[in-house]
């Protein structure tokens, strides 16, 4: 009797198998038994970093979505260069850019004296991003752990796969669909700037040096251009804030009434409403009370599942920046 239920079972799971391989590796519990305290511990060294400077909330937030999207959530980006700017960290959009490096390797050395060589650089990626969220307001979703940790990182990887902030609507869409991620998690986790800063250098080719034909991008609404213009002046190496609409940086959905509005920085993120689809889901999620910060949450789970080494692939660095000897 209990042998055939247990083959009945068996037969089941080989039906399911494919789909439950799919997304069943990672779990809440992963280090319940291995490193019982690693995720209180890991949220309590990332609340002491935000609860100093709120502003690298969302840094750890876009160190994530860099990992994820380049040989998928392995800690790829976080490997120091071996030969000069080989790595995804001196690619491009990296380079000068992303920031929280030195809140990974402290979250990294404390839960290695906690529990030697368990707890892996991509899920404190993983667990940094919505820590420091939680720390920072007004978003919090489930973060499903045992990622392990790739052995390499490349620049070149790094600058095909992040989109570009000249991106289009298409290329947008040909790079999240890369990732197997849809229209919806495109325009939702584009919400991410909603929060955050630019440097103005980014800006710079949109402002003043955009087209033959328009010095300045003619989608960007005209009472902006000076307001944006006089915060990133010619040349400027300075920073901008994301939202504009508010002087706080704060968790809300203000950035797709800026989209809608033409006043947000980049392309992409005016492209996003650019095709019926998209306007429609911008549309949707611009509302009081709104699906925003549930959808972004789901959008998390799905963009932190990307290409995740599990079980004995890859490995548990012991250094977050070298691969282990
Ligand atoms: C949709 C395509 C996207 C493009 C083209 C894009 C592009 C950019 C660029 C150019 C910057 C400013 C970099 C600089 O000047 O140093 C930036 C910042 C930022 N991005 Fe994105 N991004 C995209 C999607 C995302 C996603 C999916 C997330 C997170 C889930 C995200 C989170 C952020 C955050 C939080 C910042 C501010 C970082 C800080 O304050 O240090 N972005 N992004
Ligand atoms: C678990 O971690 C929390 C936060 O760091 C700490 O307050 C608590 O004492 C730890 N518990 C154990 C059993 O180590
Ligand atoms: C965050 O979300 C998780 C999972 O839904 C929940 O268990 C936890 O209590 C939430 N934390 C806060 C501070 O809201
Ligand atoms: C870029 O724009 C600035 C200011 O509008 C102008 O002085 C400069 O000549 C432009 N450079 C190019 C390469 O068009």
């Amino acid at each position: 009797m209990a042998l055939t239920s247990a083959r009945a079972l068996f037969v089941i799971a080989a039906i399911l198998g494919v789909s439950l391989q799919a997304n069943a590796q990672l779990s809440t519990a992963f280090y319940a038994s291995k490193c019982p305290n690693a995720t209180n511990k890991a949220f309590e060294v990332v609340k002491s970093w935000i609860v100093k400077d709120r502003s690298m909330a969302p840094a750890l937030l876009r160190l994530h979505f860099h990992d994820c999207f380049v040989r998928g959530c392995d800690a790829s980006v976080l490997l120091d260069s071996t030969v000069a700017n080989s790595g995804e960290k001196d690619a491009g959009g990296n380079k000068n850019s992303l920031r929280g490096f030195e809140i990974i390797d402290d979250v990294k050395a404390k839960l290695e004296a906690m529990c030697p060589g368990t707890v892996s650089c991509a899920d404190i990626l993983a667990l940094a991003a919505r820590d420091s969220m939680l720390v920072f307001g007004g978003l919090n979703y489930t973060v499903p752990l045992g990622r392990r940790d790739g052995v390499s990182s490349f620049a070149w990887e790094a600058n095909n796969n992040l989109p570009p902030p000249f991106a289009d609507f298409n290329m947008l869409m040909s790079l999240f669909s890369a990732k197997g991620l849809t229209t919806k998690d495109m325009v939702v986790l584009s919400g991410a700037h909603t929060v955050g800063f630019s440097r103005c250098s980014t800006l710079q080719q949109r402002l003043y040096n955009f087209s033959s034909t328009s010095s300045t991008d003619p989608s960007i609404d005209p009472s902006f251009v000076p307001i944006l213009k006089s915060k990133c002046k010619f040349g400027s190496t300075g920073i901008i804030m994301m939202d504009q609409s508010k002087t706080t940086d704060t968790w809300d959905f203000n950035y797709f009434s800026n989209v809608l509005k033409g006043r947000v920085l980049f392309q992409s993120d005016d492209a996003i409403k650019r095709t019926a689809e998209g306007l429609k889901l911008v549309q949707a999620e611009n509302k009081a009370g709104g699906p925003f910060t549930a959808d972004f949450g789901a959008s998390m789970l799905k963009m932190g599942n990307i290409q995740v080494l599990t079980g004995t692939s890859g490995q548990i660095r012991k250094n977050c920046r070298v691969v282990n000897k």
